[in-house]
C-alpha cells in the first residue's frame, strides 16, 4: 500500500477521580476505566448516557426522514467491515460507525428535505443547496465534540475529494480525516446501488465499476482496492445481509396499522453496534 493507513488509537485510561480530564474522553472508554476501578453503577450510566444520546440523533434523522435513517445503517455496516479490513481496532471502528451514521444529520433541514423530496433530477442551485449540509451537520454534533473529537471534522469531510476537487473545504489526500475516507467509499456505493426517488438502483457489479473509476480521484486508492476486493466485498454482504434478516430488526416506523407512523424505513432497517439494551437491573 502506498499510503499508511493510521494506527488503532486505543482510548487511553483516565483516572476516575479527574472528572475534568474524563469529559474529554470517549464516553466508551470513561466507562472501562470505572468498571475496572469497581465503579460499576457509574460505568453503567456513563454508557447509557452516551447511547441515550446518539440514539436521540438517530431518531431525529428518522423523524425527518426514514429513507436516510436507512441509508445511514447500512452505511455504517459497510464502513465497519472496511475499517477493520484495513486493520484498525474497536475503538476505530466505533469511530467510523458514529461518522457513518451522522454523515448526512445536516440534511434535517426544511429546505433541503423539500428539495430532496423532488422526483426529478437536481438543478445546479438545488446542488448547491444540499452541499451545505456538510458544513450543517458539522455545526449539529459539534456539543459533542468533547465526547468524540472526531465527529464534526469528519463529518464535515465525507465529501472531500482525495484529489481536492470535493466539497465544502478543499481538502486533499491523508488531510481528509481517515473515518470520513471510509464513509466516502460507503456511502456512494449506496447511493448507487439503492433506489431514490429519482433513479433506479444500478446492480453490485456496476457499482463497484464506478467506484473503481474514482480511485486515486474520489476516493483513498488504498481503501478502494481493500473495498472491492472479493474478501471484503463478501463480508460487506454477508454483514448487510445478516442485518436485514435479524429477528430483532424493527420497523422503526411502529405498527402499521397507525397512519401517522407509516413513514418509518422499511422492515430491513439495520441495527446499530452502539445501541444499549436494558440488562439485569437496569
Ligand atoms: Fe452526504
Amino acid at each position: 500500500m502506498s499510503e499508511r493507513l493510521p494506527a488503532d488509537d486505543s482510548a487511553i485510561p483516565v483516572p476516575p477521580d479527574d472528572p475534568e480530564a474524563a469529559v474529554e474522553q470517549d464516553p466508551a472508554a470513561v466507562a472501562e476505566t470505572l468498571r475496572r476501578s469497581g465503579h460499576e453503577g457509574a460505568a453503567h450510566l456513563v454508557a447509557r448516557l452516551a447511547a441515550a444520546a446518539l440514539e436521540s440523533l438517530l431518531h431525529a434523522i428518522d423523524a425527518n426522514d426514514p429513507e436516510t435513517g436507512a441509508h445511514v445503517r447500512r452505511v455504517a455496516i459497510t464502513s465497519v467491515v472496511l475499517a477493520r479490513a484495513a486493520d484498525q481496532g474497536e475503538v476505530r471502528q466505533h469511530r467510523v460507525e458514529r461518522v457513518a451514521l451522522f454523515h448526512d444529520i445536516g440534511k434535517i433541514n426544511g429546505a433541503l428535505f423539500d428539495v430532496m423530496r423532488g422526483t426529478v433530477g437536481l438543478t445546479r442551485s438545488e446542488r448547491r443547496l444540499i452541499a451545505t449540509h456538510a458544513d450543517r451537520g458539522a455545526e449539529v454534533v459539534a456539543p459533542l465534540a468533547s465526547f468524540y473529537p472526531e465527529l464534526p471534522a469528519a463529518v464535515r469531510a465525507h465529501h472531500e475529494w482525495w484529489n481536492g476537487k470535493g466539497y465544502p473545504r478543499g481538502l486533499r489526500g491523508t488531510a481528509i480525516p481517515f473515518e470520513a475516507r471510509i464513509v466516502a467509499i460507503a456511502d456512494v456505493f449506496d447511493a448507487l446501488t439503492h433506489r431514490r426517488r429519482y433513479k433506479a438502483p444500478l446492480p453490485t457489479g456496476r457499482a463497484d465499476e464506478l467506484i473503481a473509476a474514482g480511485a486515486g480521484t474520489q476516493f483513498n486508492p488504498d481503501l478502494t482496492d481493500l473495498f472491492l476486493s472479493p474478501p471484503v466485498q463478501e463480508e460487506i454482504a454477508a454483514a448487510q445481509a445478516a442485518q436485514s434478516a435479524r429477528p430483532g430488526v424493527r420497523q422503526r416506523g411502529g405498527a402499521r396499522s397507525d397512519p401517522r407512523k407509516q413513514a418509518g424505513p422499511r422492515r430491513d432497517t439495520p441495527e446499530i453496534a452502539f445501541r444499549w439494551r436494558a440488562t439485569k437491573g437496569d
